[in-house]
């Protein structure tokens, strides 16, 4: 394709753009290695390695004798959700399930103001939300008024769990900055809301969303060794032998396994990274922080890519002679965007055109739109190829200590988050990079499969597993 459009320097931009993202095979077994590597370290000791590797105290992982009526709470991005489920046993499975979302004001999220009260403020939110939700469930299930409800907790941060039902929060991470909440049990946080609006609710598992979308999947296919999160932030979570652990020798597991939630968006050894992610990483809440996840998650990619279009604006008068002020603004350009640009498969790119013009206020013209659509498709690439490197890592590590048993028999990744969902060629270029690390033999036996909204199932699942009552219906 001949580089082109107002002006002829858009080009080596674009060119150095490609060299600096390029995930050709060594540099992906690099990060495979280098993820397996760090895995090994965070399971030493804490702090050793980027790599948290959290115990999630999640020993057992669902059977489906599962019974009864329980909640799950999910806050982990700009919504939270409120689900219900029924459980009916082996037999009968998943009976019903309903849920409610809302969105979190964004005050909540930044609260900055007198610390304990944000953090009041945020779970009396999430509380009240949920005691809404609650009501309207005396009528429909005949239940004895007075009876404790039983929730999973699902909380998409980095936590350090105490045991299955508290955890204190390490710090927060996709935007989210709620002053005074670090170092809380966010646990009882939310046991105190609930009580100071006297719900008879309890938190019965704290876990993080990795943890729930493979205790969801489990519940329907043994063979899920591993669950991966792409969305707004990424992470993933995975099956390890006690044994194997050695920075926590006094966790006893009867059944000899635990899952750890890797907290891989820490993760930042050998990454192809460019000038534009290390000035939004400067400009970052968190700099420093999270450098596998703002290379390959759906809060980051939309915003890299304005950064290399606005520079191409500058510099190489892609959108003719003026700036367009709305590039100018972070996070203009949203990752659904990109996605919508990327389906566009007319000649003079229609679509694209008006979707940089509605997002942007940016005229174009058919050449501009398609080094756009080109520079979306980099960083896109660069993203799913590196995402599947890392699972790849996991992958690597689980073998070696299973010596050879992974690889001969049926392995199931578990996937869910926006990105994966909805990103057709981010997905591909993902499985292409498992299918060119593993070979075409080996990666027939690991199964990548969505894994919807799992999450909310799999947090139910887990506080019936840990409930304190008998539930008879
Ligand atoms: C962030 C959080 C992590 C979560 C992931 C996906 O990386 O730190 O806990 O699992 O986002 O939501």
């Amino acid at each position: 394709m001949a580089v082109r459009s107002g002006a002829v320097s858009v080009a080596p931009i674009l060119t150095n753009l490609q060299k600096d993202c390029a995930t050709p095979l060594p540099v992906l077994r690099h990060v495979a290695n280098a993820m397996a590597a760090d895995m090994r370290t965070g399971l030493a000791a804490d702090g050793g390695s980027d790599l948290k590797m959290i115990l999630s105290y999640v020993d057992s992982l669902p059977t489906g004798n599962e019974k009864g009526l329980f909640y799950a709470l999910d806050l982990g991005g700009t919504n939270f959700r409120v689900l219900r489920v029924q459980l009916g046993g082996k037999e009968e499975r998943v009976v019903a399930t309903e849920f409610e979302q809302v969105s979190i004001p964004q005050e909540l999220m930044f609260g900055t103001s007198e610390a304990s009260f944000v953090v009041f403020q945020l779970f009396d939110f999430i509380a009240s939300g949920l005691a809404k939700f609650a009501q309207k469930e005396a009528g429909k299930f005949h239940l004895q008024p007075g009876r404790t409800r039983e929730i999973g907790f699902t909380f998409s941060f980095p936590v350090k769990q105490l045991s299955i039902d508290s955890g204190i929060l390490i710090k927060w991470t996709k935007g989210f900055a709620v002053s005074g909440t670090a170092g809380k049990d966010v646990v009882a946080c939310l046991n105190e809301a609930m009580e100071r609006l006297g719900l008879e609710m309890r938190v019965s598992a704290l876990v993080n969303d990795t943890v729930g979308t493979l205790a969801g999947a489990r519940y329907w296919d043994d063979d899920v060794m591993i669950a991966v999160i792409l969305g707004t932030g990424t992470n993933a979570c995975y099956v390890e032998r006690t044994d194997a652990i050695p920075k926590q020798q006094g966790h006893a597991s009867s059944s000899g396994r635990t899952i750890i939630n890797t907290e891989w968006g820490a993760f930042s050894n050998g990454l192809p990274l460019t000038v534009y992610d290390r000035e939004m990483d400067v400009a970052s809440i968190n700099p420093g922080e999270q450098i596998f996840e703002k290379t390959i998650s759906g809060m980051y990619l939309g915003e890299i890519v304005r950064r290399v279009l606005l520079k191409m604006a500058q510099e190489g008068d892609l959108f003719g002679k003026s700036i367009p002020v709305k590039l100018s603004n972070p996070f203009t350009l949203r990752t659904p965007d990109l996605c919508a640009m990327q389906q566009d498969s007319s000649d003079d790119l229609q679509a694209v055109g008006s979707i940089l013009y509605n997002v942007a206020g940016v005229e174009s013209n058919p050449s501009a739109r398609r080094i756009v659509v080109e520079v979306c498709d980099t960083i896109v690439k660069r993203g799913g190829r590196l995402a599947g490197a890392g699972i790849v890592g996991i992958l690597q590590k689980m073998e070696e200590d299973s010596r050879g048993l992974i690889f001969r028999k049926r392995t199931v990744v578990a996937m869910d988050g926006g990105l994966y969902e909805n990103y057709p060629q981010y997905r591909r270029y993902l499985q292409d990079a498992v299918t060119e690390l593993l070979g075409t033999e080996i990666s027939k036996n690991v199964v990548i499969e969505h894994s919807k909204d799992g999450s909310g199932i799999g947090a139910a699942l887990l506080a019936a597993a840990n409930s304190k009552y008998e539930h008879d219906f």
